[in-house]
């Protein structure tokens, strides 16, 4: 069986489809900031603002590799991860990796006024939005096996999508 891992960035939806999907699909769900945070006792702002963001970089790393043994898992993954190589070569190991995509202005809808991502907390964060997505459409491009439009859908149209995208690749 293989692992399904959504892709893309902060505040497209990972978690909330994840959940979904992996409901109708009687996978285990499991996101991996929380799965971070759990093996740190820390939430991801007080990583971020001790340890920094290579350490939390590496962190996935380990979360990756731990978990890509694992089977029948649907992965809401940080959207950050697409930064490591050698994080998105554990991940993508006998996984179908979908990526939610979803414009600036979406995104700054969803997370605007959100305070637990470290990397957004600044005065102009629609700004800060485009230029993050603009370093890393690329990667989520490259580990794409399919791509799924988020913005100007429902959440049941944006999940019955992806299950419309995983037809025949489990
Ligand atoms: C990050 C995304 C966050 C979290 C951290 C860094 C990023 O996860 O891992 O704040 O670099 O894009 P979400 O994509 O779940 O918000």
């Amino acid at each position: 069986m293989k692992n399904i891992v959504l892709i893309g960035f902060m505040g497209c939806g990972k978690s909330t489809f994840g959940k979904k999907i992996s409901k109708k699909l009687n996978y285990q769900f499991v996101d991996t900031d929380k799965w971070i945070e759990k093996q740190q006792g820390q939430t991801i702002s007080s990583i971020f603002a001790t340890q920094g963001e290579a350490a939390f970089r590496q962190m996935e790393t380990e979360a990756a590799q731990t978990l890509s043994k694992e089977e029948g898992l649907v992965l809401s993954t940080g959207g950050g991860m697409v930064k490591t190589p050698k994080t998105m070569e554990a991940l993508c190991q006998n996984a179908i990796v979908v990526y939610l995509k979803a414009t600036p202005e979406h995104i700054f809808q969803n997370i605007g006024h959100d305070t637990t991502r470290p990397l957004l907390q600044t005065d102009d964060k629609l700004g800060a939005i485009r230029r993050l997505m603009e370093e890393r459409e690329d990667l989520y491009q490259r580990y794409a096996t399919v791509t799924v439009t988020v913005s100007g859908h429902s959440i049941t149209g944006t999940t019955n999508a992806i299950l419309h995208q995983l037809e025949g690749l489990l």
